[in-house]
């Protein structure tokens, strides 16, 4: 059993488990150089949004954004956990996000796009030239291919304007997109089409990443070929080159499935699409992320509601205003760039920095020179990426003339050292830092401080969002009082407009998946009986604020980047002298956490160096390079339980340098001491060879 003490512990080691040990810090006032916000610093703005207004205050979002018809109910809520937002309204995300800009902006710059090679200029897309190109894109795949609203497209591109476009063109007419991040196999792409049988999947030939040219075409190949095992292959494949008039790649797929974008795309480049009036739950995107089990679930998230949300937490937490230069470093792939690079910046008309590159290219000062070159003055980014920038060049924000306003670290826990050099090299301390804490599933932040207002917490993601009350839980349910000390699982107890639609086709597995646990009446209608379950452990101090502790399910977050272990297992088992593989979080001094694997032989193979090889190649060409596991342990057998589940908790124990705890439950006990030895004697081993070199 996990120990009763402290319910965040797993018997997977989930990442909760490995507790992030840094007291909690005194708060930091926000620099009196910072501007207070009049709508932040409004003594109604929080009344407004208290528990009592709820759903009504979610209204506020929605007014923020342009509709066809006004929705005639705040909150659907017959069917929990099934909501429906704004429902009755009608509107477009492309109108809200660039036509309805066009009258004020359209000569603004919309996105500023920066390639990796600093031999590239930047180049400046206006709101203009995003609607003229949308607009074309929109066109060829309504008259061209015929696409109706409700299809899925599957987007699998870099950090280039192309990716925002797809997206958008897609909103435009009301098609589902699902985008795929750019450095995830062909493989996982191909399963992903699959899964959400996507009628059309949109690439290109390749981009630039860490100064090499990342062949993504060749993916694309695999994509197809795997859709087509599972049964649902894409009837087009449209592929762009990464620079205009210069494709660099050869058709290989069957001649009508696999089409050059660009030469499409002349024929329309004045078109004009109308764009699709759509009811508020029509679904908006899906995007697929690691859970509890060998499969990613594709997320869905509805337009009214989620870019409702979108828009109201970029105002309130980004607090960006047309003036603003703003870039988040993350990549469009993930949650974060779908939410605070595309939907939720573009709907207010401001002016967004997209990055091709790692921001270590060609050197750790890269970062700072885009931002002092462009005016950067709101910068959002992840902790991996302050402690990769700070490791390796400590004092380089310094030799940057950058004026930032407003800073934000995502993804992952920050730990206060980290956030100190963020607060006072990046930002000078003259800036105000957010660390926002949120998830793929909750569509925008959840927590975190109203910059220039609230005073910040080192190391703590702050206190719910407006008209977000989370909580802390133990495992029967009962909710911890803050300032208690005592860690637990971290819920939100009432709906809001950014939370998924569902999971796409699985209305069952996003019930059991989010829901199930502390729900104690499952007929219940009342939304009240249904809180969300978020899988991370936190602990709540007096004054509310909140710190995260990490997932406490099969899921690792690997330099901000989710990766289910359960996915990872699933590819080692395709070698085949693999008999069981077991997966750990082990906690790293840069990424924060990195996945160690278990691996036991078949009878009649022995451990080798290739075999371990061949192990990694199979994670890599099963989901990604991100994915790459940094340990392979060979062991005689796993621990288990009598009942012969494999307790990861003592492997993660093992490769945290931790006492494996309780081992009474184990079948094998004797199995822990030859593992511990053996983990020993390898890093003995491999501190030498280092020690000598
Ligand atoms: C973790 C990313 C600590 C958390 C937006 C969550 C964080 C998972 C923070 C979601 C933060 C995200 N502090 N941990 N500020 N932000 N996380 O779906 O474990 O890619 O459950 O969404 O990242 O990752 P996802």
């Amino acid at each position: 059993m996990p120990d009763r003490e402290d319910p965040t512990a797993t018997d997977r080691g989930g990442e909760a488990d490995i507790a992030v040990h840094w007291q909690e810090e005194p708060m930091v006032a926000p620099p009196r150089a910072v501007r207070r916000p009049p709508h932040l610093a409004d003594p109604t703005l929080k009344p407004r949004f208290a528990s009592a207004r709820f759903p009504g205050s979610f209204e506020a979002y929605a007014e923020m954004l342009t509709w066809s018809r006004r929705w005639d109910r705040t909150l659907d809520a017959d069917r929990p956990p099934f909501y429906r937002w704004f429902p009755g309204g009608r509107l477009n995300a492309s109108v809200n996000c660039i036509d309805r800009h066009l009258p004020d902006r359209a000569a603004s710059p919309a996105l500023v796009f920066v390639p990796e090679p600093e031999s590239e200029a930047p180049e400046v897309l206006t709101y203009q030239d995003l609607y003229d190109r949308v607009n074309a894109l929109a066109a060829y795949l309504h008259r061209g291919l015929g696409a109706v609203p409700g299809e899925r497209v599957t987007l699998h591109l870099p950090m280039t304007p192309e990716l925002p476009i797809a997206m958008l063109a897609c909103a435009r007419l009301g098609l589902p997109h699902s985008v795929v991040f750019s450095g995830f196999s062909g493989e996982a792409c191909g399963l992903r089409i699959a899964d959400s049988q996507s009628r059309f999947l949109i690439t290109m030939d390749g981009y630039f990443r860490n100064g090499r040219w990342v062949d993504l075409r060749r993916a694309a190949e695999r994509a197809y070929q795997v859709a087509h095992a599972e049964g649902h292959p894409p009837e087009k494949v449209l592929v762009l080159p990464r620079r205009p008039g210069h494709a660099r790649w050869e058709p290989t797929l069957r001649p009508r499935v696999e089409i050059d974008l660009e030469a499409e795309l002349q024929s329309y480049r004045s078109a004009r699409e109308v764009a699709q009036d759509l009811p508020s739950d029509h679904p908006l995107f899906l995007m697929y992320t690691s859970g509890t089990t060998g499969r990613p679930k594709g997320v869905q998230h509805n337009l009214g509601g989620y870019l409702a949300y979108a828009a109201g937490t970029t105002y309130y937490y980004q607090d960006l205003d047309p003036d603003d230069v703003y870039w988040c470093m993350a990549d469009i792939g993930w949650i974060t760039g779908h939410t605070y690079i595309v939907y939720g910046p573009l709907a207010l008309g401001a002016q967004v920095v997209l990055y091709e590159g790692v921001p270590t290219w060609p050197d750790a000062e890269r970062p700072w020179r885009i931002s002092e070159q462009l005016g950067v003055t709101v910068f959002h980014t992840s902790p991996t990426a302050i402690r990769q920038l700070r490791r390796l060049a400590p004092s380089g924000p310094g030799r940057h003339r950058t004026r930032f306003r407003l800073l934000t670290s995502v993804g992952e826990p920050i730990e206060p050292e980290t956030w100190h050099w963020y607060f006072s090299e990046v930002g000078r301390g003259r800036a105000a830092l957010v660390d926002a804490w949120w998830q793929t599933e909750t569509g925008g932040i959840l927590c975190a401080t109203a910059p220039g207002v609230d005073p910040m917490k080192p190391g703590s993601a702050g206190p719910g969002a407006l008209g977000i009350f989370p909580e802390i839980r133990d495992e029967e349910g009962r909710v911890i009082p803050p300032g208690s000390g005592r860690a637990g699982a971290l819920v939100i107890p009432n709906p809001w407009p950014g939370q998924m639609a569902g999971i796409w086709g699985d209305p069952q597995r996003y019930v059991e998946t989010y829901y199930r646990r502390f729900n104690l009446h499952p007929e219940s209608t009342d939304w009240r009986d249904w809180p969300y379950v978020t899988g991370d452990g936190a602990v709540q101090a007096m004054d509310g604020y909140i710190r995260i502790l990490g997932r406490m399910d099969d899921v690792i977050n690997v330099a901000g980047h989710r990766l289910g272990a359960k996915e990872i297992e699933s590819a080692c088992l395709t070698v085949h002298a693999v008999a069981e593989a077991a997966v750990v979080p082990v906690s790293d001094p840069v990424k924060g956490r990195c996945p160690e694997v278990y691996i036991a032989l078949r009878p009649g193979f022995e451990p080798s160096l290739d075999l371990a090889d061949r192990v990694t190649r199979a994670v890599e060409t099963t989901i990604g390079k991100i994915a790459r596991p940094t340990r392979v342990w060979f062991v005689p057998d796993m621990p288990k339980t009598r009942s012969g589940k494999i307790l990861r908790r003592v492997l993660a124990a093992i490769s945290n340098r931790r006492p494996s705890g309780d081992l009474t439950t184990l079948a094998n006990p004797e199995v822990v001491a030859e593992i511990e030895q053996l983990v020993r004697t390898a890093r003995e081993r491999s501190d030498a060879e280092a020690g000598r070199q």
